[in-house]
């Protein structure tokens, strides 16, 4: 069943305690927190302080940290100390992958791996087997609030046919320009999480903004042609 993740990179910063309650209240067991150094990407978000402070504040929710980082090796284990649940850290970004990935899974998290629009599945090959997630990037990483590239659901297709004929158990995530208009497909391209920042807190009501975001999922994959 597809879940929708809001990212709160698409909140009012000001009221990010408020905005985390709202999409709670939505319905939402997971929020996507978006890490970028400036370095990786040509933008500037969080550090490890508002991990703290929403791990204080909201015991139970789980945390997916999405690293645009150039040192993911560094910060990792920073970032689960702080209260990550789910860390996913670009190929483009990992010069010992493996390495990277089983040390994310040794400090307790969730290991993910992110490929970038430009970067073959293919690449994939030799992670997929013990990586717990494999997140497809739908937009250029940087920004909120850009425009969804279709082909990134050939990428997903190509994924779910690999995990079907390997027998792996990996989940698939995909990030970037999904909205209330093309989440039914991107259901039925087979991800497990949807990322989405400002369909749902651009939107005047966050949780219902969630709710109707679930519910078009949920019902794209039970029509059955
Ligand atoms: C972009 C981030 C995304 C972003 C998605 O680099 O990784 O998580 O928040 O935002 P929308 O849903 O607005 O494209
Ligand atoms: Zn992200």
């Amino acid at each position: 069943m597809p879940t929708i993740v809001p990212s709160i990179l698409a909140s009012d910063f000001t009221r990010l305690g408020e905005s985390v309650s709202a999409v709670q209240e939505g319905g939402a067991a997971m929020i996507h927190v978006d890490i970028m150094d400036g370095h990786f990407v040509p933008n500037f978000t969080m550090g490890p302080p508002i991990t703290t402070a929403l791990r204080q504040r909201f015991p139970k929710v789980k945390m997916d940290h999405h690293l645009m980082i150039e040192d993911p090796d560094t910060y990792a284990p920073i970032f689960i100390k702080a209260g990550a649940d789910c860390v996913s850290v670009h190929y483009e970004a990992c010069r010992n992958l493996d390495r990277t990935l089983h040390m994310i899974q040794d400090h307790g998290a969730r290991a993910g791996v992110v490929i970038n629009p430009a970067t073959s599945v293919f690449l994939l090959d030799n992670v997929l087997d013990f990586v717990d997630y494999v997140l497809v990037m739908s937009v250029n990483p940087g920004f909120g609030g850009q425009k969804f590239i279709t082909r990134s659901l050939d990428k997903v297709r190509h994924l779910v046919c690999l995990r079907e004929e390997r027998q792996l158990s990996f989940l698939l995530e995909i990030d970037g320009g999904v909205g209330p208009d093309n989440v039914a497909e991107v259901a039925k391209a087979g991800v497990d999480w949807v990322v989405a920042g400002s369909s749902v807190f651009g939107a005047d009501q966050p949780a219902e903004a969630l709710r109707t975001m679930q519910r078009l999922a949920e019902e794209a994959i039970s029509i059955k042609v």
